[in-house]
């Protein structure tokens, strides 16, 4: 380290939790520093498979610290629920500390989205993330972590503001999208109780500000992928929110010239969940297929996802835009079960690099593919990148030179210690 940023170079679900469970045994804290819960990392190591929504992936390293920043949104009942669903399978959360500058996603913001998903559809998760974000914008009907700690004046505001969005929900969309008050009340106090009698609630800048003075290693892992980014993402079927290397740094207060390593995580394939352009998207069975084999269904709506062959010309404008290090290649292993592999090197017509204006038409841009062998076996074995068979090298060569940053993480497997090679390099 000493800091190191895992960011998604893709849209999402690139297999983050993976990496951070491999890496997080090096670090001292690792903050988790966007999104909501609209993401789901999912993990396999002693305590099982655990799908994470907001809390950071280390958690299962006792050693380090685990924070949730400003950046992250928020809804305390989920997290309730997901501290009482760890702590149950006997994950300690002695170390788990929570920012009082999160933002909350409230009943209305979930609501909200539900109904306007129904008129216009982005094919978002339901979380209620872009109408929590417009709240956050607006300021004044927004609710933060620290707003909990008086729970008097927290009641008096969220009756004031339920009431108004009741009505503006009724005129917008559709009567009933919420429960009653007095239901929804209840329940934001309970986890409120929760929360606070913990003890997580605290100053988690403090936290940071020692750790990166005494250069302590300092893992910052990203929510979602850099394509589902507001401002630089395919618009508008993106997330709210920044999802960008950049962003950990503004989210943590931790200078850029402390990172060390930026490293953009991508699956050996692609995937995408909800609407929106995906020039290399498989249709028909080799598409359910890939779905099958990687399990490709989200980890927080369940949606079957959508599935393609990796494409080279949006992992590059990742890679530029977010000056990634390295790659982490995740699912290498499911990719390798096919016996043709098709790589997306271009696009018909396009003699340069994409950028932001040919997402408008993105839709409609056809790839140009290279067709590479696959049937790799099984990589579980394997310690080294030498040790690979030569199909799977030259397709680890082809990525490298195009996007012109080294690969310097493969993950072989689904489970702790399937990775090549062995992640100590960030010692
Ligand atoms: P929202 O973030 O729920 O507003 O959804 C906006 C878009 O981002 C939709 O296409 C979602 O499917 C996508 N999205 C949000 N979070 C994730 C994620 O963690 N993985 C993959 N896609 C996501």
């Amino acid at each position: 380290m000493p800091v190191t940023i895992v960011m998604g170079a893709q849209w999402g679900d690139e297999g983050k939790g993976k990496i951070v469970d491999e890496l997080a045994s090096k670090a001292h804290i690792i903050v988790r520093f966007n999104g909501g819960d609209n993401a789901g990392h999912t993990t396999i190591n002693e305590f099982g498979e655990s799908k994470l929504h907001l809390i950071p992936c280390g958690i299962f390293n006792p050693q380090s610290i685990c924070i949730i920043e400003r950046g992250v949104l928020i809804n305390i009942i989920n997290l309730e629920k997901e501290m009482k669903d760890l702590l149950d399978k006997g994950v300690s959360l002695r170390n788990l500390r929570i920012s009082p500058f999160c933002h909350l996603i409230m009943p209305w913001h979930i609501a909200a989205d539900k109904g306007a998903e129904k008129k216009f559809k982005i094919g978002t998760t339901l979380k209620g993330i872009g109408p929590c974000v417009e709240a956050k914008a607006n300021r004044r009907f927004a609710f933060r972590i620290c707003d909990l700690l008086d729970l008097k004046v927290f009641g008096e505001k969220f009756r004031e503001i339920f009431l108004l969005n009741e009505k503006e929900l009724r005129l917008l969309y559709e009567p009933g999208l919420m429960k009653s008050f007095e239901e929804e009340l209840e329940n934001f106090i309970l986890a409120a109780i929760y929360l606070r009698e913990g003890g997580w609630i605290t100053n988690t800048q403090d936290i940071i500000h020692k750790a990166v003075k005494k250069e302590k290693p300092i893992l910052l892992e990203g929510a979602q992928g850099t394509l589902l980014d507001w401002n630089w993402g395919t618009f508008p079927y993106n997330t709210s929110s920044d999802v960008m290397s950049i962003a950990a740094c503004m989210f943590t207060g931790i200078p850029m010239n402390a990172v060390k390593h930026n490293i953009g995580i991508a699956k050996a394939y692609l995937t995408r969940v909800g609407e929106g352009p995906f020039p290399t998207e498989i249709f028909g069975p080799e598409g359910d297929t890939l779905r099958k084999l990687g399990k490709e269904f989200g980890a927080t709506t369940g949606r079957p996802r959508r599935c393609g062959w990796l494409d080279l010309m949006l992992l590059r404008y990742a890679a530029r835009i977010n000056n990634f290090t390295s790659i982490a290649l995740t699912k290498v292993d499911i990719l390798g079960k096919f016996p043709v592999i098709k790589l997306g090197i271009g696009y018909k017509g396009l003699k340069r690099d994409i950028n932001e204006l040919d997402f408008m038409k993105l839709e409609k841009m056809e790839p140009v593919y290279r067709i590479m062998e696959g049937d790799w076996g099984n990589l579980s074995r394997f310690r080294w990148r030498e040790e690979f068979p030569k199909t799977l090298r030259d397709y680890l060569n082809v990525i490298e030179d195009f996007i012109e940053i080294p690969v310097t993480l493969i993950s072989t497997g689904e489970s702790r210690g399937n990775i090549v090679p062995p992640p100590n390099f960030l010692a």
